[in-house]
């Protein structure tokens, strides 16, 4: 693995792969590592002859000072953990190459971001926008891989292809679980133990809401999961609304069951989660 924080020294190396043929697979991450970024770089490695990993917390996509100072931070640990998989370059740039200036890029993201994370996080997906397009303009992968947990930011990603015109084809992948359901998360290693204990409602309730759907509305439904949640003291529901899977607007029946999808934001004490769940049956 070869571990470069140099911008120039990144698009030299992938020139050469490319020149030689090569394909280059993509996986974006802020980080601290865990069973769900690997099954994206297992992916890409079955995928693609190259694989190339960043490690970057991006300031710009984080809404809450706090929030960023606490996002966990474990580079050597995570240089650790990829020597158990195949990672032919690790990208791991300061924040002065990234943002060496300004930015003035203007994305039009639609309607995408001014729902749900985009509502709750004002400014988050155009921070997402931004470090992504400069990441692919870099990197020049043919296929980046991002993860299912973050539902919206996939499709954020896929419009954000589609608008600047980037060849790249957006790989999602299924949400990689703890044994009790828990969607695996950086931010999950903030939780305290008790916390921890608690979480898991959050997963095994949006599970047992697809059970529900077969007899509740879409509104019944939205409000049965957030009290069920809200029922335990340590978690407090910021939003739970079920969209249809493209648009990302909210529906308001059944009708396209299999187009629906159900997004949730919660607060344990001051760590923030998300899931979703399909309601196939
Ligand atoms: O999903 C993430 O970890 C981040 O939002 C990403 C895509 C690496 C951009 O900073």
């Amino acid at each position: 693995m070869k571990v470069i924080n140099n911008k120039k020294e990144l698009s030299d190396l992938i020139f050469a792969f490319k020149a030689n043929k090569q394909t280059v697979g993509f996986v974006p991450t802020m980080g601290a590592l865990h069973e769900g970024h690997l099954s994206l770089i297992k992916k890409s490695n079955i995928e693609n002859d190259i694989t190339v990993i960043s490690i970057f917390v991006n300031p710009t996509q984080f809404n809450n000072k706090n929030d960023y100072n606490k996002y966990p931070r474990i580079i050597d640990k995570d240089i650790d953990t990829l020597k158990n998989v195949k990672c032919d370059i690790l990208f791991i740039p300061t924040e002065e190459e990234m943002y060496p200036k300004e930015d003035t890029k203007v994305f039009d993201l639609g309607n995408l971001d001014k729902v749900m994370e985009g509502k709750h996080r004002p400014g988050h997906f155009y921070g997402v926008a931004l470090i992504v397009s400069k990441l692919f303009e870099l990197v020049k992968p043919h296929k980046a891989y991002f993860g299912e947990k973050d539902f919206q930011q996939v499709a954020i990603i896929n419009r954000l292809c589609k608008i600047q015109n980037y060849e790249i084809e957006i790989i999602a992948c299924p949400i990689i679980r703890e044994s009790d359901g828990l969607a695996m998360s950086s931010r999950n290693m903030l939780l305290s133990a008790e916390q921890r204990e608690n979480v898991a409602l959050i997963s095994k309730t949006l599970l047992a809401s697809v059970e529900q759907s077969k007899s509740m509305t879409v509104s019944e439904l939205k409000e049965w999961v957030i009290s069920e949640i809200n029922s335990n003291h340590f978690l407090d529901v910021e939003y739970f609304d079920i969209v249809n899977d493209s648009t990302l607007e909210s529906i308001e029946d059944w009708t396209e069951r299999e187009h629906s999808i159900g997004c949730i934001a919660v607060h344990v004490g001051s760590i923030r989660l998300i899931d979703n769940i399909r309601f196939y049956f």
